[in-house]
């Protein structure tokens, strides 16, 4: 049995990778998955890594950030792929070099380290950023200003958006950037064109 296809959507908050995801797993009778928080573990991460109340450190939120993908993976996300499942999600490891990293400033090549102690070898086919300007996705997301990252502010998300674009220009094969300004549907049509160059 061949191994399935792992598509790894990205962006900043906003941004409505949620949707494209949501909808390309559907559409491609594809395993959905998020982060961070979709495994009974995480759901427990997941509340204290968004607890703005908690103070904590930038390395502190990058290791339970870490912990919560490590045990996804081997939990969840592996066992899928090694089945012969195409799994897509909702945010993987380049999250945390641009939130963590670009956003926060903790060290880029630690983070690398320590994702690698995380993920081992499971690693995207193709990660799809939606780049949005963090103006237009704060007007379009329907925000309670409440969690660790949505109090942050708009220098953190400018960080995190050019952080995603290094990111994707130092892979341009495993990356594929589209601009997520235009409408849901129009966004959907330049993703599909992509995906369908893969071997689902
Ligand atoms: P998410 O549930 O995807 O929120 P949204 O749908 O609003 O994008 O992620 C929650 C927050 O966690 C989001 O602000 C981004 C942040 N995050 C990191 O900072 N680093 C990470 O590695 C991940 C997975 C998420």
């Amino acid at each position: 049995m061949s191994r399935g296809l792992f598509v790894v959507f990205e962006g900043i908050d906003g941004c409505g990778k949620s949707t494209q995801a949501r909808r390309v797993a559907r559409d491609r009778d594809a395993r959905f998955v998020f982060e961070p928080g979709d495994t009974p573990v995480g759901i427990d991460l997941r509340r204290w890594i968004l607890d703005a109340a908690t103070p904590m450190t930038p390395a502190t939120e990058a290791l339970l950030l870490l912990a919560d993908r490590a045990h996804h993976v081997n939990s969840v996300i592996e066992p899928a792929l090694a089945s012969g499942h195409c799994v897509v999600a909702d945010r993987f490891s380049a999250s945390t070099l641009a939130y963590q990293g670009y956003g926060r400033g903790v060290d880029l090549d630690e983070l690398r380290a320590a994702t690698d102690l995380a993920i081992g070898d499971c690693r995207p086919d193709l990660t799809i950023l939606i780049d949005l300007m963090p103006s237009l996705a704060l007007e379009r997301e329907a925000r309670d200003e409440s969690d660790r990252f949505e109090i942050a502010d708009a220098g953190f998300h400018d960080r995190v958006r050019q952080g995603y674009l290094e990111l994707a220009g130092e892979d341009v094969d495993g990356w594929f950037v589209v601009d997520g300004t235009p409408s849901v549907s129009e966004v959907a049509a330049v993703i599909d064109q992509r995906l369908a160059a893969l071997p689902w």
